[in-house]
């Protein structure tokens, strides 16, 4: 039956919400309007009485702004869910719009009660009686249903630099080569000594190296790791280090003084510097697109002989010439070179009997490339809203 007008006036929102818009009497756009309208003012009520009120203690504020949200916005039974189920889904054809517009201004009005803004809102204040049964009474039917569905904590993705990492990994991994990694903290024997690298050679200086003793350093690069695993497992060896590496560099756009290098390493009784060139090629086709090419140039590294330094045609403008790859055409993309014998004596292998090559590159500056980033800074500002991007 149908309730009066007056039986209509004395229910509450939460009855209201349990009955059809027939059963309330709405038959009209205007019914509608004042109905949506009394809701509205309900809630907009109950939050500010919440935020009026305050709170004892931060964790009794977001209990409060919690089961506020829940008794509104609940996926079950909240009172949003029970309007959408009761009064749009059941409406009468020539009602629809009408409703359906009331209800988006109220789901969007309901927004508010998401936000942080809310818990903000909510004073704090010492805790009396009158307070303790003010916010019992708030929490209403929120706390008492323990049915109701919990909160979902948002969903993180990974980061652009462990991204491109795994996808690097990926491709060597699919040629066979294991994952090592080593310390960040790490010796100078391994950083520079055994990497043919003596203290009086000038090279030394290229690496601007931040020392803990002196003896000790976080590393600069990741290829002392070549040594430590040339010393774990012998020839052959077919691996790729991942790892951070330190460089007392004043932070710019391209430049942070803790950063990310994947190296690679092969060693086996007939490495050539041609299996070096055709692996190389092989991996930038497969990151880049198979229409990449690749370019060697002569470089040196003290680890390496000989060494060269890679460059891809440039992946913005196919190789015209831009602004990202300055007009050149190409972008360098890593250090390699054949392992330097005494590099391979240095980790116990004989290099009578084997060869190898090895190269670095740096990931911050393939995640840079690949989602066209121009300021490594952003990679480490940890925030949120550049993160979410990716
Ligand atoms: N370790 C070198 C660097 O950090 C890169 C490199 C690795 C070059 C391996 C050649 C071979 O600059």
């Amino acid at each position: 039956m149908r309730p009066s007008r007056t039986q209509t006036l004395a229910m509450t929102i939460d009855e209201k919400v349990r009955k059809t818009l027939a059963e309330l009497g709405v038959t009209d756009a205007a019914g509608v309007e004042a109905l949506f309208g009394e809701v509205r003012a309900a809630m907009e009520q109950e939050r500010s009485s919440l935020v009026s009120h305050g709170a004892s203690s931060e964790a009794e504020r977001d209990r409060l702004s919690k089961s506020l949200r829940d008794r509104w916005l609940a996926r079950q039974n909240g009172l949003l869910a029970n309007i959408d189920e009761r009064w749009l889904k059941t409406s009468p054809k020539e009602l629809k719009p009408s409703v359906g517009k009331s209800f988006n201004g109220l789901r969007q009005a309901a927004a508010a009660l998401e936000m942080d803004a809310l818990v903000k809102g909510v004073g704090l204040k010492i805790p009396t009686k009158v307070a303790a049964v003010d916010a019992a009474e708030i929490r209403g039917a929120g706390l008492r249903d323990l049915t109701l569905p919990g909160y979902c904590r948002p969903l993180g993705s990974l980061h652009p630099v462990t991204q491109m990492q795994r996808e690097i990994e990926q491709i060597f991994l699919n040629l066979g080569f294991r994952i090592e990694d080593g310390p960040e903290i790490e010796s100078v024997y391994y950083n520079f000594d055994a990497l043919n690298i003596p203290e009086s050679h000038p090279s030394r200086d290229d690496w601007d190296t931040l020392y803990i003793n002196a003896q000790t350093v976080l590393r600069t690069h990741t290829s002392p790791v070549q040594i430590r695993a040339m010393e774990k497992y012998g020839a052959p060896l077919y691996i790729i280090i991942p790892g951070k590496c330190y460089r007392h560099d004043n932070p710019d756009a391209s430049h942070t003084p803790m950063f990310h290098q994947i190296e690679g390493l092969a060693i086996d009784s007939d490495i050539t510097f041609a299996d070096l060139k055709g692996t190389l090629d092989f991996f930038a086709k497969k990151l880049f697109g198979e229409k990449i090419h690749t370019r060697f140039q002569p470089s040196f590294f003290p680890f390496t002989e000989p060494s060269g330094e890679v460059a891809i045609s440039c992946i913005f403008c196919g190789g015209e010439g831009c602004r990202v790859c300055k007009e050149s055409g190409w972008i360098e993309v890593m250090g390699c070179g054949m392992v330097h014998p005494q590099v391979l004596h240095n980790g116990g292998i004989d290099p009578e009997k084997y060869s190898g090559w090895a190269f670095g590159l740096g990931v911050d500056r393939y995640a840079m490339m690949k989602y066209d980033i121009n300021d490594i800074q952003l990679l480490f500002q940890s925030d949120v809203r550049f993160l979410e991007q990716f």
